[in-house]
């Protein structure tokens, strides 16, 4: 029998979202439909609905976010739910709890969800099972990975494919890449899985060879690291930040000499396909991998990712909030 993907249960459907990888092709295009059914007419336009009426959501982010958290709490709210920010330098983990008592503490206080930011890759595994260990015992919670170390980040994955569909419509006619840090992008992992599974026909990676990891190929991913070469006839491009606090040792000469090779300037776009859109997840760092005549520019589609977060988070709490046990 083959074996049942973990953040699924028996019928197929999202029990948790923990990451892209191994998520079918028709679920991923359901969260897209169902990110797509709570847009008004205009794309900025977000419905306000009861689905999530009478569930507590609770916000975990023990790592920074302006954009995830927020977008969340925004969804969320739109759902009818209640909504908890955990501040966590003023909460007990400070004190040394667990992040098991924690959530123990938290489940008591009748939480229905848990959106998880970490430092530590599988954080939110940890406590998705958990969870699961405690059926029968405890009422049935969801866990959302809104981000943990350099592993998945796949809400952030999802919402990019949603900007993809919008401004390109079908993902098997088209030429993405991914550049810059890739060796500790979460968000570059999260997208390469959902690219691939798409049908996205031709996935590049572009970077330093000190950024680039190992088995890119195997996905099936061509390798460039002339970002000149990497970048003709795209369709999108997806910037990465430089995660300086995720590098060990020195990686890179300096960030002007980054710049100079990898960061996306009006010159290098050119390379593209004249109707090529430009994304970010953010946060950027201007005129390290990006210049501000890019991101500001007619191309960039990097404030409406932020928006799509919304319906596309509405999507994942929906529908799990729709499953069973
Ligand atoms: N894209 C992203 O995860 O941004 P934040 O760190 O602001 O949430």
């Amino acid at each position: 029998m083959p074996m049942r993907h973990p953040q699924l249960n028996e019928k197929g459907e999202l029990r948790h979202l923990l990451t892209i990888e191994g998520l079918p092709r028709e679920l991923i295009h359901r969260i897209l439909d169902t990110a797509a059914s709570f847009v008004g007419v205009s794309a900025r336009e977000v419905k306000k609905v009861p689905l999530l009426r009478g569930k507590s959501v609770f916000n975990l982010f023990f790592e920074n976010s302006t954009r995830t958290r927020t977008t969340f709490e925004i969804a969320a709210k739109r759902l009818s739910a209640d909504v908890i920010n955990l501040n966590i330098n003023t909460s007990s983990t400070s004190k040394g709890e667990s992040l098991l008592d924690t959530i123990d503490n938290l489940m008591a206080m009748h939480a229905d969800m848990f959106v998880v930011r970490h430092a530590q890759s599988g954080a939110p595994y940890l406590i998705a099972q958990h969870i699961e260990r405690m059926r029968g015992h405890a009422p049935h919670v969801n866990v959302i990975n809104a981000g943990d170390g350099r592993h998945a980040h796949p809400t952030q994955g999802l919402l990019d494919m949603y900007t993809i569909r919008h401004f390109k419509g079908d993902f098997t006619q088209l030429t993405v890449a991914v550049v810059g840090d890739i060796l500790h992008s979460r968000v570059a992992r999260s997208d390469i899985h959902a690219l691939t599974t798409l049908g996205v026909p031709e996935v590049r990676a572009i970077g330093p060879h000190t950024l680039l990891p190992g088995g890119l190929e195997e996905l099936g991913l061509k390798v460039y690291t002339d970002m000149r070469e990497g970048l003709r006839g795209v369709d999108a491009v997806i910037m990465l930040r430089l995660q300086n606090e995720r590098m060990r040792g020195a990686l890179l000469p300096s960030a002007q000499e980054y710049f100079k090779h990898y960061g996306l300037t009006e010159e290098k776009l050119a390379l593209a396909a004249p109707d090529c859109i430009v994304m970010h997840p953010g946060p950027m760092n201007r005129g390290v991998e990006i210049e501000s005549a890019v991101a500001d520019g007619p191309q960039s589609v990097i404030l409406d990712q932020v928006t799509f977060g919304i319906a596309v988070r509405m999507a994942v709490m929906s529908l799990l909030g729709q499953s069973q046990a």
